[in-house]
């Protein structure tokens, strides 16, 4: 294989990346090379294959939607999919209005949008918002703002607007430091809060790409508890923490939270299909109500709705309401494991929340380009597993049809991996 002549790869440095790996077919947690080679998707595919490759129902739903009405302009128009599935989502979430875009970033994008004008619909406009060290929000201009600035977003530094930060107190086993981490972090958040703000940005429980780094359930409800006390609007960014990830149906409800506005996307549409939704309160829908054109949300996507995705989605929440067990049982699944393999005197910071397990590996800099993820990667290629490491920060999350043997297979190629870094 070699790089192909006319394609851009994402997040790719050609210069250094071993070429990219030809796939077939994917089927359950397994994918299929061109070769022949099978490799268990230990990162459900970028954290967007819900159940697993190839889900037969939903493959099927959308099949079957493909010959109804493959796509409608969704001004002017509606549907029974999106009507279906907005009603599922609000009734599952307690926020009645859903709003469609194309991604994680569009409905960040769009969360933000809503959340600034609807402040200056009530005539009150608010001029900060709140985000937390690590963030990380998606790839778009608002996204990248509210995420951590970073080697990714450094060329774009003066396009960015201005954010207040507040420090993110990330936990793991054994932590007997977190509670003052949390002290410090809350204390910066009342001091941001003194000037006037729109809404406060998190990624719920857990953020995923600065390197799954995990916080206590009550310091949401602090971070929560304290937003609302100062008018700010809550942002819960569930872009990758929805639909089971972290053991509950949604990591907001696990940390006891109900946000004004939420966005979701990756496992949505069971990872079939590129979608995103922003749910919002109905006091916020209504701010946006009025003969005065000004106060209309002027956003749109051309794609808005498709109702191939929203098929897609409706079948996966089918799956997912069908067995709960499947991603509320995966945490206990993950820990003796995770216990095991905290022995290697090189795993530091075990950590664990759903379907998620993440350690760090003790090799010099922590930091995303820590090389020592790439040799795990390849290690554990040879092995028949495909990961991904964030830096020196290695986890799995897998598709929830993971079997024992599989996860077993996932584990046994780290513990290798680790003994062949000497
Ligand atoms: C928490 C979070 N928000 C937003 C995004 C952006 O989503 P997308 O890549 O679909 O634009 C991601 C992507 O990894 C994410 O993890």
């Amino acid at each position: 294989m070699s790089w192909h002549p006319h394609l851009w790869h994402p997040t790719t440095q050609v210069a250094t990346s071993p070429e990219p790996l030809q796939v077939r077919s994917g089927r359950g947690c397994e994918l299929e090379l061109a070769d022949g080679r099978r490799l268990i998707d230990a990162i459900s595919s970028w954290w967007v294959t819900l159940h697993g490759h190839g889900e037969p129902a939903i493959a099927a739903a959308i099949a079957a939607q493909a010959q109804r009405l493959e796509q409608v302009i969704f001004a002017n128009f509606s549907h029974e999919p999106a009507e279906q599935l907005a009603t599922r989502l609000s009734s599952l979430i307690g926020l009645q209005r859903l709003f469609f875009s194309d991604n994680g970033s569009t409905a960040i994008e769009v969360a933000l949008k809503i959340a600034w004008q609807w402040w200056a619909n009530q005539g009150q406009p608010r001029h900060q918002l709140i985000a937390f060290d690590g963030a990380y929000h998606g790839d778009t201009f608002g996204a990248m703002a509210v995420g951590e600035r970073s080697l990714f977003t450094a060329p774009f530094e003066r396009l960015l607007f201005d954010v207040a930060r507040v420090s993110w107190p990330h936990t793991h086993w054994d932590d007997d430091q977190v509670e003052q981490r949390e002290q410090q972090a809350l204390a910066q958040l009342d001091l941001a809060l003194q000037t006037p703000t729109a809404a406060v940005i998190l990624e719920p429980l857990l953020q995923g790409a600065s390197g799954m780094r995990l916080v206590r359930p009550g310091f949401v409800r602090a971070v929560a508890s304290r937003a609302a006390a100062s008018g700010a609007l809550l942002i819960a960014d569930e872009v990758m923490t929805g639909f089971g990830r972290t053991g509950a149906l949604f990591a907001c409800q696990k940390a006891g939270v109900q946000p004004d506005l939420m966005a979701l996307s990756k496992g949505l549409t069971g990872g079939f299909l590129p979608m995103g939704v922003t749910m919002t309160s109905e006091r916020l829908y209504q701010g946006f109500i009025g003969t005065d054109p000004a106060v209309t949300f002027f956003h749109g996507h051309s794609f808005t709705a498709n109702p191939l995705g929203c098929a897609a989605a409706l079948a996966s929440l089918d799956l997912l309401q069908a067995n709960p067990e499947r991603f509320q049982q995966f945490e206990a699944r993950h820990i003796p494991a995770l216990e095991q393999l905290a022995q290697h005197p090189r795993v530091q910071r075990p950590r664990a929340l759903g379907t998620i397990a993440a350690f760090d590996v003790e090799a010099g800099n922590d930091g995303y380009l820590n090389p020592v993820g790439k040799q795990i990667q390849r290690l554990c290629l040879d092995q028949g597993v495909y990961l991904r490491p964030l830096g020196n920060t290695v986890y799995l999350l897998p598709p929830l049809s993971l079997s024992d043997l599989q996860l077993q297979q996932c584990y046994g190629a780290l513990a290798w991996a680790l003994d062949q870094l000497g």
